[in-house]
């Protein structure tokens, strides 16, 4: 892992592991993010593998533009005036997502809704273009750890480990808070996140409406509308029941369901990871009687993997 001074080649070398699947810390206004192509479901596991997240919290897609946003997720009249007065900036809007958006599920931890913003960062902008698509970004801190607000602190946190590839280096984060989260799907902006843009100045643009404890939350860690599927789950199983569909592990994917995906053959945990959401969502749309599940290992990414298994059998 190298930190590299950002300028234009830098950023060009940072775009091509972006490319490739590898993760960049890159600096925001905000705090450094660790970044990986939003579309690529396995980059987006292997953010989680390397913040040794034990859940997966859903992450920011980042963007370039208010232009390049739409693509992605349905803006409300709420979401558009926020974004106008308030991007390039600190402040993450969640919308429901496009269906043709070409965003990883596991960004959004299997969520139908999308959590973007475009950050006002010279070097996180270039990388966005340069690279091509949408970055996925959490703050780029071990999971319980700090944010990173310079480079070293990035370098810090991750030293020994394969990812992220390289560190852009552009100086200290001016913001130094994360954004705010607000949910813009509706008719007034719910903050889910306090962060960098105050409360007060969302207000400037619009009514601001408290998030209900308690209730229909959807605030960062307690998140009660997590993907739940329409079918019944059977978890750990060791047979498949007749109408059952079958979500494998393994090289040896139990017989007699009416559909089996297999999250990985090679009982690899981040294949695992990657595959999940999308796989889930493949096994909701059939007509079955259940989604079986057969048993994933309780180490690294499986223990992520397990807690959102147990939330969506739960969910019924
Ligand atoms: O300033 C920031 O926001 C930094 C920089 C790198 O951009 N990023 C950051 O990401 O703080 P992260 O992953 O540490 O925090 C994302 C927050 C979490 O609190 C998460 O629960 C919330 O956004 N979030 C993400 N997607 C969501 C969704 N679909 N619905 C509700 N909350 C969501
Ligand atoms: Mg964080």
């Amino acid at each position: 892992m190298n930190i590299l001074l950002a300028n234009h080649e830098s950023i060009e070398q940072a775009a091509l592991l972006i490319r490739k699947g590898r993760l960049v810390g890159v600096p925001t206004e905000t705090v450094y993010g660790l970044a990986a192509d939003a579309g690529n479901d396995v980059a987006v596991a292997q953010i989680y593998e390397t913040k040794g997240r034990p859940q997966f919290n859903p992450l920011i897609v980042h963007v370039a533009s208010l232009e390049q946003a739409r693509e992605y997720v349905e803006f409300t009249p709420l979401a558009e005036a926020l974004a106008k007065a308030f991007w390039p900036g600190p402040l993450t809007l969640v919308l429901p997502r496009r269906k043709e958006a070409a965003v990883s599920y596991l960004v959004s931890a299997g969520l139908d809704t999308i959590a973007i913003r475009c950050p006002d960062h010279p070097v996180m902008r270039k990388l966005i273009e340069v690279s091509g698509c949408p970055l996925a970004a959490p703050s780029a801190n071990p999971s319980n750890r700090i944010s990173p607000t310079r480079a070293q602190h990035v370098y810090e946190g991750f030293k020994g480990s394969r990812e992220p590839a390289v560190i852009l280096d552009g100086g200290p984060c001016l913001v130094g808070l994360e954004s705010t989260v607000v949910d813009a799907s509706g008719s007034s902006a719910v903050i889910l996140r306090p962060g960098g843009l105050s409360r007060e100045a969302i207000q400037v643009v619009c009514s601001v409406a408290d998030a209900k404890l308690g209730g229909d939350i959807k605030s960062p860690g307690m998140l009660a509308k997590h993907y739940s599927p329409r079918h019944k789950m059977r978890l750990n199983v060791v047979d498949v029941k007749p109408g059952e569909a079958l979500l494998a592990f393994g090289p040896d994917p139990l017989p007699g369901s009416l559909l089996s995906l297999n999250l990985s053959a090679s009982g690899d945990l981040v294949e695992a990871a990657a595959n999940l959401f999308s796989m889930l969502h493949q096994l909701d749309a059939i007509e079955c009687e259940a989604i079986a599940v057969m048993e994933i290992p309780q180490s690294g990414l499986g223990v992520a993997i397990n807690d959102r298994l147990v939330r969506a059998a739960a969910a019924l």
